[in-house]
């Protein structure tokens, strides 16, 4: 049996790091080598021990002198806004009717949620994004075509049917019944069948009626093993209008409580502008918080409070996402890129080490995937990522002075993209080298 040995400057954590200076939190080896072997981890650590370890028949991949990191995760996307993307001029409700619901709705016809799925998938593997939990359209179809496209690449992503039936056009309405029987059928399908997993997914409280609502509380009951993922606490006019429409609800998050929908596998984007009694709800029912910097910014919803949030004391756990099309870059570089500065604007610093945490092992963590993806962990897939922090001639210049690792994880965060992704191994198979337009 053949095994593929990849081999450079290997870096992956064991947990998240305390400061700056923590390199007791990661495993890293300047001479090292990851063994892959039937899409898995079988050994990681020093080169010369891993190849003995290999034993006769091996191929060996040199990335030397690159980072071999794990891939990336990203927490929270939306597959059908690749042409939403980059629209002007509007917060986050007028740019959900103006730019974005028109856009979902092409999502009907099921040959354009195919090839937008992959385009989508290609573009992920592009930017070194191994692992997503992308919210599909209201037509299931559009979930087909994500799951049919991720599963032909083996990716490991976790996926939904959006569930929406008000506030919104017609053409993009399930109703209570076609949602949950959709989803049902979804998830018999393709939850656990290869590397795919499903999210039930109401897309947020203002474009569900308590009666579909209801639906998605008795499919999460009814599927514990599944993610839940939906919108919680962007802007200021949704939550205004989510408590309006939810009257006996405490708050904004008591809506998803009183449905059920709070819990370990529930991923909640944005969270800006949570109460101490949210955060104290969402800490207690160890739902996670997804932090997406770059459509906080672009759509001027606010600044998420990430130390906040992970220091206080009932601390929520916490994941980071591009959030495309809301979101401006595709790439989890410059999506961390925009983190620090958020956490800057409010006073803090968001450090390299725990920055290449979060968007590996932390989000794998908050996925509750950490068994299969975000580290190098023999057992684990080999989910593989590998940067190069010369990329392109300013980062090159800029690497002149670099002593430290940390340095160099902090230059690829601020000026890395895409050009630093020199190869993407998903499930052990070489992927960017492969694309038909890498
Ligand atoms: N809230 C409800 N739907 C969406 C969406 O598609 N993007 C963002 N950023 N927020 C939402
Ligand atoms: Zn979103």
């Amino acid at each position: 049996m053949t095994s593929l040995l990849i081999r450079g400057r290997v870096l992956s954590f064991r947990r998240e790091p305390e400061s700056v200076d923590d390199l007791e939190s990661c495993l890293h080896e300047e001479d090292g080598a990851v063994l892959v072997r039937d899409g898995k981890i079988v050994a990681v650590g020093d080169f010369a021990v891993v190849r003995t370890q290999a034993g006769g028949v091996v191929e060996i991949a040199d990335h030397r002198p690159h980072l071999i990191l794990p891939g990336f995760i990203d927490a929270h996307v939306h597959f059908p806004q690749m042409q939403v993307i980059a629209s002007y001029g509007a917060e986050l409700l007028d740019w959900l009717n103006d730019y974005t619901f028109p856009e979902e709705s092409k999502f009907a016809d099921a040959q354009h949620g195919r090839r937008v799925a992959r385009l989508f998938l290609d573009e992920a593997v592009r930017q070194g994004t191994t692992t997503v939990a992308a919210y599909c359209s209201v037509h299931k179809a559009s979930a087909e075509a994500f799951f049919e496209e991720s599963h032909a690449r083996n990716m490991l992503n976790i996926a939904g049917k959006v569930m929406m039936d008000r506030n919104a056009p017609e053409a993009l309405r399930d109703t209570p019944q076609t949602g949950y029987d959709d989803t049902k059928a979804l998830i018999a399908e393709w939850h656990g069948r290869g590397r795919q997993l499903y999210a039930i997914t109401p897309r947020f409280a203002i474009t569900s009626t308590p009666e579909q609502m209801e639906m998605a509380g008795a499919l999460t009951a009814e599927h514990p093993d599944c993610h839940v993922q939906t919108h919680l606490s962007e802007n200021h006019a949704e939550i205004r209008w989510a408590e309006e429409l939810y009257p006996q609800a405490k708050d904004y998050t008591d809506i998803y409580a009183r449905y059920g929908l709070l819990g370990g596998n529930s991923l909640f984007g944005h969270c800006i502008h949570l109460s101490e009694r949210e955060a104290d709800a969402m800490s207690e029912s160890g739902s996670v918080a997804v932090f997406c910097p770059t459509s906080n910014l672009f759509l001027g919803s606010g600044l998420f409070d990430y130390h906040r949030y992970r220091r206080r004391g009932k601390p929520l756990r916490v994941a980071s996402a591009t959030d495309v099309g809301g979101g401006t870059n595709y790439s989890m570089l410059r999506t961390m890129d925009e983190a620090y500065k958020v956490v800057a604007l409010q006073g803090e610093k968001l450090n390299p080490l725990q920055s290449f945490w979060q968007l590996t092992r932390g989000n794998a963590e908050a996925l509750s995937i950490a068994d299969r993806a975000g580290t190098l962990e023999p057992g684990t897939d080999a989910d593989i990522v590998v940067l190069d922090a010369s990329a392109t001639p300013a980062m090159k210049v800029r690497m002149e002075t670099v002593t430290t690792l940390a340095q160099e994880l902090f230059l690829l965060q601020t000026l890395g993209d895409d050009r630093a992704v020199r190869e993407v191994y998903v499930a052990g198979k070489a992927a960017k080298g492969a694309l038909l337009h890498p």
